[in-house]
């Protein structure tokens, strides 16, 4: 089939290279010129393991192409999957400038039949409102479907290509045809409900990861106060398939461009209908809790911050991605300084941008450095490298004895072994 992909960003790159990769002829489309002549030039603008190889080999056998041209990626398109961002707005609800900016350009080009998809985390309502724009706006016989997309950063393209599910919500049963027919390859249940169901589900799915995460930090502060450990509680749990394994990582709450951004969208829709939503309300409360409880700790374990020097490991808000959007690490950092904390900051691939980096914060080029003359270290990345760290070496370059281990990365035993005092999180 013919697809155009409006937006390269986390979701659009991954899903035209994706689609290109299951035989479809994919044009990307992008308003930023940077970022296409990049792609062009077989340059990724963002980190996601598997991606670049993805791109070049589509880009190779001609199924795959860039451009800024509106025109040129969608007068042909059978499908147009619209993939731009849809940030918070300072209300708590989703500021859809882009997306709508984005439906509004395609609206001319569009042929009869074509089927435009909100790809983008969208508004109840969204799909039938851009329907009645773009209809306005063309003679074109059009159907708009809802189409959300659950890959999560750092695993995209094996999420996209082995999803638990695809939700198609369809007006039409031409378009729900079309939309089935596109993702025909992909070996998993393709459910088909109305527009605002799938456009629900989307929010619904993220908020209930956010509340499973929160609920284990909550078990987690619970643990360190009776002398439990969360991790064993976690398998315990997580091993009853009604409960699942998956989620159950306590740490320092969750961030992230999706699930912080999501879940004000879920709380602002419910307050427009007066609907009280206490426990996702809780699970927010509790996510910006677990980043304080860490602090906390650490101070408690070297009296004071002020005047102190810190090694932060990790800035991205998860491993194996670049983002740093709401991530805890920025969070904690932030915390650091604005309690007098010198900060040396070591991440192997994200980096914090101008406006995360503020006074007495600088980046380092690995995780000994970050070590170099600091009182304590506090890992809040879970990169795999760093279970792997050299703890002697840290320990030698350090003035202070203190891990604080937000992600539970290092064994307890290790540390011992090394002479520090050691903080999990969900551990005494
Ligand atoms: P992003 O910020 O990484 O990328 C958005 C891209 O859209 C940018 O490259 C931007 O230049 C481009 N853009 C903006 N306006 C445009 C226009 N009018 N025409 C063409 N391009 C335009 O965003 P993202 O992280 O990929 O998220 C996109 C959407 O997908 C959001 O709604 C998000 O909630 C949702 N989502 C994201 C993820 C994820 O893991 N990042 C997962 C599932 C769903
Ligand atoms: C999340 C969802 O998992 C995707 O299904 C969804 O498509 C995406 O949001 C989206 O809508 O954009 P993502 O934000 O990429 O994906 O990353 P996750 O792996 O879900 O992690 C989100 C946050 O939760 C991170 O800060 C992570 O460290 C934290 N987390 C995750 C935990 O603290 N514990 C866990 O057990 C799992």
């Amino acid at each position: 089939m013919r697809v155009c992909v409006i937006g390269t960003g986390y979701v659009g790159l991954v899903s035209g290279a994706c689609l290109a990769e299951l035989g479809h002829h994919v044009v990307c489309v992008d308003v930023d010129p940077v970022k296409i002549e990049k792609l062009k030039n077989g340059v990724m603008p963002i980190y996601e393991p598997g991606l670049e190889e993805l791109v070049l080999r589509n880009a190779r056998s001609g199924r795959l192409s860039f451009t800024t041209d509106v025109a040129e990626g969608v007068s042909d398109a059978e499908v147009i999957s619209l993939g731009v961002g849809t940030p918070s707005a300072d209300d708590g609800s989703v500021d859809m400038s882009y997306f709508d900016a984005a439906a509004a350009s395609i609206a001319p080009y569009l042929q009869d039949g074509a089927v435009v998809a909100d790809k983008s985390t969208v508004p109840v309502g969204t799909a039938e409102r851009i329907e009645t724009m773009i209809r306005s706006m063309t003679s074109a016989k059009i159907d708009v479907v809802s189409n959300p997309e659950f890959l999560k950063e750092g695993f995209a393209v094996y999420d996209f290509l082995n999803p638990a599910r695809v939700i198609i919500g369809s007006a039409s049963e031409r378009a729900t045809d079309v939309m089935v027919h596109l993702y025909a390859y992909l070996d998993c249940p393709k459910i088909v409900m109305d527009r605002r169901s799938a456009e629900l589900t989307k929010y619904a799915a993220n908020a209930f990861l956010a509340t499973k995460i929160s609920f284990i930090n909550e078990i987690a502060h619970l643990a360190e106060e009776v002398g439990a450990d969360v991790e064993s509680v976690s398998k315990g749990i997580g091993s009853d398939p009604r409960i699942g394994k998956e989620f159950l990582r306590a740490g320092p709450g969750w961030g992230g461009s999706c699930f912080p951004k999501d879940v004000r969208a879920i709380v602002y829709l419910a307050d427009q209908h007066e609907h009280p939503m206490p426990i996702i309300r809780a699970a927010q409360a509790m996510s910006v809790r677990a980043r304080q409880r860490i602090i906390e700790r650490l101070e408690r374990a070297i009296d004071s911050l002020e005047g102190k020097k810190i090694g932060v490991l990790g800035v991205a808000f998860k491993q194996n991605t670049d983002d740093t959007r709401e991530s805890p690490a920025v969070d904690l950092i932030a915390f650091l300084r604005d309690r007098g904390a010198h900060v040396q900051v070591y991440d192997p691939i994200a980096r914090l941008t101008g406006a995360q980096m503020g006074d007495r914060v600088t980046h380092v080029v690995d995780p000994y450095e970050a070590a170099n003359q600091a009182h304590a270290m506090l890992i809040a990345t879970e990169w795999d490298e760093f279970r792997a760290l050299d703890l002697a070496r840290i320990k030698s370059a350090m003035v202070g004895d203190l891990i604080v281990d937000a992600r539970n990365m290092v064994r307890a035993e290790d540390a011992a072994h090394h002479g520090f005092r050691h903080i999990r999180v969900g551990r005494k």
